[in-house]
Parts: C-alpha cells; sequence; structure tokens
C-alpha cells in the first residue's frame, strides 16, 4: 500500500492536470495569433481550432502529452486526409506565417507546406525555437532571405524551403548545424556561393539544392560528408573543376551537377564509384571520356550529353555491369560505338550530334 498510495495520487493529479489545463493560454493565444495572419478559404482547416484546449483536436496541432506544451504544427496542403477528400481538392492558403509561432518555445517541428499562396518572410525569430527539428515550408510563396543566424538552430535535423521565392545567399552559419540530414533548397532565387565550409554538416545525407543562382566552385570541404548519398546542384551557376573526390566519397549515389559551368575532364573516379545517377549535361566539360569503366561501373542513368567531349567512346564502356540511361548526345565524339551487354538496348538518341560516331544503332562505320 505504502507505494500504490502515492502512485495513484500521482496518476490523479496527471489525470485531474491535463483534464483541467489543457494547454497553456499563452500558447493558445500565440496559435490564434498564428492562425490569425493565414487565410484558407477552401478546406476549413482551421475550424477545428476552438476551445480552451489546443491540444485537442486541433487540426494540425499536437502538444507533449506531459508538458502540454505545443510541440508540433503540422498544415500539409496536400495530404491524404478526409478533410481534402471531402472538399476534392489541394489546399490553398494566402497570407503570411506570423512571428507569434515563436512564442511556441517547446516548438520541435513547424510544417506549413504546399500551400502554393502563402507570402511574406520566414520569421526571423524562427531562430529562437531551441527544440526546433524539422522547419518544412516547401511549397509557398515565401520570399526574403534565409534567416542569418538560422546556425543557432543547432537541433535541426530537416530544413526544407523548396519551391518558395528565397532569395539572397546561403547563410554561413547554416554550416554550424551539426545534425542536419536534410537540405532541401530546391527552386528558390538563392544566389552567392556555397559556403567554404558547407563540409561541416558531417550529418547531410541529402543536399538538395537545383534550380537557384548559386555560383563559384565545389567546396572542398564536400568531401568529409561521409553520409552524404544524394548531391542535386544542377541547375545553376556553378563552375570550376569537378573534383576527383566526388568519385571517393564513401555512399553518394546521386549527383546531379547538370545545367551548370563546370570545365574540364571528366575525373575518372566519377566513372568507377559508387555513384549510380550520374548528370554532367549541359556544361563545358572537355576531353576525352576516361577509359576506365568496368564491372564496378553500375549506372541508372549516366547522362554527358551537351558537353564537348571529343575522341572515342572507350571500348570499356561495354564492361560496364549496367547502364539504364546513357545520353552521350550533343558532342565531339569520333569512331565506332562499341558493342557489348550494356548497351545492346540503347537508342540512336543517346548518340545523335556527335562528329563521327557510327555503328549501331547509328549508321555503320
Ligand atoms: C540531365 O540534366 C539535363 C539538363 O538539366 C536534363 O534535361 C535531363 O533530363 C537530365 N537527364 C536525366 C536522365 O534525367
Amino acid at each position: 500500500m505504502r507505494t500504490v498510495v502515492p502512485c495513484l495520487t500521482i496518476l490523479l493529479v496527471l489525470a485531474v492536470g491535463s483534464a483541467v489545463h489543457g494547454c497553456p493560454p499563452s500558447e493558445r493565444a500565440a496559435l490564434l495569433a498564428f492562425r490569425a495572419a493565414l487565410k484558407e478559404p477552401y478546406l476549413g482547416i482551421f475550424n477545428s481550432w476552438t476551445g480552451d484546449d489546443c491540444c485537442n483536436r486541433w487540426y494540425g496541432v499536437s502538444c507533449d502529452p506531459v508538458t502540454h506544451r505545443v510541440a508540433d504544427i503540422n498544415l500539409r496542403g496536400e495530404s491524404e486526409d478526409p478533410i481534402f477528400e471531402r472538399a476534392h481538392r489541394t489546399g490553398f492558403m494566402t497570407g503570411y506565417i506570423s512571428p507569434a509561432i515563436c512564442k511556441l518555445t517547446r516548438l520541435s517541428s513547424v510544417i506549413i507546406a504546399d500551400w502554393k499562396g502563402i507570402t511574406g518572410e520566414i520569421p526571423r525569430c524562427i531562430t529562437s525555437l531551441p527544440f526546433l527539428r524539422i522547419l518544412d515550408l516547401i511549397g509557398n510563396r515565401l520570399s526574403g532571405d534565409l534567416p542569418a543566424d538560422i546556425g543557432r538552430l543547432h537541433r535541426l535535423t530537416v530544413l526544407n524551403v523548396a519551391d518558395n521565392l528565397i532569395s539572397g545567399s546561403i547563410p554561413a552559419s547554416l554550416t554550424a548545424l551539426p545534425n542536419l540530414m536534410h537540405l532541401d533548397l530546391r527552386n528558390n532565387k538563392i544566389s552567392g556561393t556555397l559556403p567554404r565550409n558547407f563540409g561541416n554538416m558531417r550529418m547531410l545525407s541529402r543536399a538538395l539544392l537545383s534550380r537557384n543562382q548559386i555560383s563559384g566552385p565545389l567546396p572542398a570541404s564536400i568531401s568529409r560528408i561521409y553520409r552524404l548519398a544524394d548531391l542535386d546542384l544542377s541547375l545553376n551557376q556553378l563552375t570550376g573543376k569537378i573534383p576527383e573526390f566526388m568519385g571517393r566519397m564513401a555512399v553518394l549515389a546521386t549527383l546531379n551537377l547538370d545545367g551548370n559551368k563546370f570545365y574540364g575532364n571528366i575525373p575518372p573516379s566519377l566513372l568507377v564509384s559508387g555513384i549510380s545517377n550520374l548528370n554532367l549535361s549541359r556544361n563545358y566539360l572537355t576531353g576525352e571520356l576516361p577509359d576506365v569503366l568496368g564491372p564496378r561501373s553500375y549506372f541508372t542513368v549516366l547522362d554527358l550529353s551537351y558537353n564537348n567531349l571529343k575522341g572515342r567512346i572507350p571500348k570499356s564502356i561495354s564492361e560496364a555491369s549496367y547502364i539504364g540511361h546513357l545520353d552521350l548526345s550533343h558532342n565531339h565524339l569520333c569512331g565506332p560505338i562499341p558493342s557489348g551487354a550494356p548497351f545492346d538496348h540503347l537508342e540512336a538518341a543517346s548518340f545523335v550530334f556527335n562528329d563521327c560516331l557510327c555503328g549501331k544503332p547509328l549508321k555503320p562505320c
């Protein structure tokens, strides 16, 4: 009995506590201020934001079960939720993200994604949320810079602001995020160079920055990101040579550098690495295709089109274990196309617009 009674008392206090208190009034007020800056005309997702307890069935809000502090805001404009099925449409919201959100100091995730019409800036004060792990604002019309002191969010694992109108350069402090695993800045208006210390983000496994206006070289520090599996820098203004170390990264599987201004030779390491999805199309690459392919070369995509490659297609290419999609078109290659297993299924489009390639699937030599 000695131990049972105190236990029961604690349970009772917890039960009564949660029933009576719900979410703290200040958090409820912050949520209502956040809602007041947004307009969601079609689904009525905010209709559930009534009553005193914001932890109880407020759409997209969840609280810590013990402290009743708001822990997650999860509002997705593209969702399987019945509310969307009933309305037969995806979400649309206008307005802006109110700085009132920053009063929810226990937030661990903020997902305000795919609402298409939310404008304004990312509130600067968001960097003062010490427990934030996930910041996902994809698919809105947010503009302005990324907060300069974003590096304060040292618990951040996911930063996704893709498909917005974010401008300015990548803040140097971003590289101070030691836990960041997933960085998605695709399809914005970000300019400037990649921070020299980019490689300080040791936990990064996906870095997606395509469709921006990023210039300058690939920082050598990238070679230190041992977990990097997917690097997409396509359709920017990057320049310089493609570093040889890119082909020696432990788990890099996808490397998209297409649509930039890279020049120089293709590092041989790239063709015998773990990279299975390699797109170097539409750069200024020169020299010959390295004659290094072999059984270790496995490509679902190998796109080297629209460069200035010259010389022959090396015979070794037919020793690759697999090449799903090959594109060598629009270069200055010449000579016979090697025959062999990985080539049998390829069509003429893979080889057209070169100087003098010949043989199957083009005209006989
Ligand atoms: C490679 O990049 C080019 C240029 O950005 C693009 O047009 C092409 O579709 C990409 N190739 C593949 C196979 O995705």
